[in-house]
């Protein structure tokens, strides 16, 4: 079926910066469909630690992804029917992610499931690749980002709000590995695409971050 006529909005940026938040808004008030492609190299990476396989192991992790059943039911994600929303969001995870995503075929496998995500009235889209890769033809781009002190520091925040234990100086270390992993693979690096807008958050809370996402998308209505 071709349903490129269905609106995409990317949403593409780094870790923590806060995509997730203002693409979740986003969808809200367009009442649009939400992709949080993140989710699905975490759960690549939870599968693979449950079943003992390496995040080098490409052949294995390719022929892993092919197997899960993967599915969003409001703000849950389900793996093989268990519910792991509590389980990918760990920072261990976020690293295992960020790891099996450098692998060519477990991106191609996760295209496909990707792609059908763009249903009516559209689609609101956040990762690294769906500006340049997943939805190259979308109607907004957007690359969301924000200083890596200034995403250390909202992340570190996040985790005392939760009541958990929070070293400032490791978060920042494991946001700037992750940036560098993610920027430097071969396959779909993160970047921005070249007909994206830039939305610099450091200086911006929530709120201002989402009127601007709303500005570029009337922009290209
Ligand atoms: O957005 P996130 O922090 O949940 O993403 C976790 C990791 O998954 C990120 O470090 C890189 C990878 N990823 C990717 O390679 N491509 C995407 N479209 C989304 C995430």
């Amino acid at each position: 079926m071709n349903n490129s006529s269905i609106p995409v909005i990317a949403i593409d940026g780094p870790s923590a910066s806060g995509k997730g938040t203002v693409a979740q808004l986003v969808a809200d008030k367009l009442g649009y469909h939400y992709l949080d492609s993140g989710a699905l190299y975490r759960i690549v990476a939870l599968a693979a630690l449950k079943r003992h396989i390496p995040w080098d192991n490409e052949t294995a992790l390719a022929e892993m992804t092919t197997s899960l059943k993967i599915e969003f039911k409001a703000a849950d994600i389900f793996l093989n029917e268990e519910n792991v929303s509590e389980q990918v969001r760990t920072e261990q995870m976020s690293q295992g992610a960020s790891q099996v995503a450098i692998h060519p075929r477990v991106r191609q496998t996760l295209t496909k499931l990707q792609h059908s995500f763009r249903k009516s009235p559209g689609l609101v889209a956040d990762g690294r690749d769906m500006a340049t890769v997943i939805f190259p033809d979308a109607k907004t781009k957007i690359f969301l980002t924000a200083s890596a002190e200034v995403r250390a520091d909202r992340r570190y925040k996040q985790l005392l709000n939760k009541g958990l234990a929070a070293d400032h100086a490791a978060i920042l270390k494991d946001l700037k590995d992750r940036d560098a992993r993610d920027k430097q693979r071969t396959v779909a690096p993160l970047q921005q695409a070249s007909d994206a807008h830039l939305l610099e958050t450091s200086q911006l809370n929530i709120e201002q971050a989402v009127d601007k996402a709303m500005n570029f998308i009337a922009q290209s209505a």
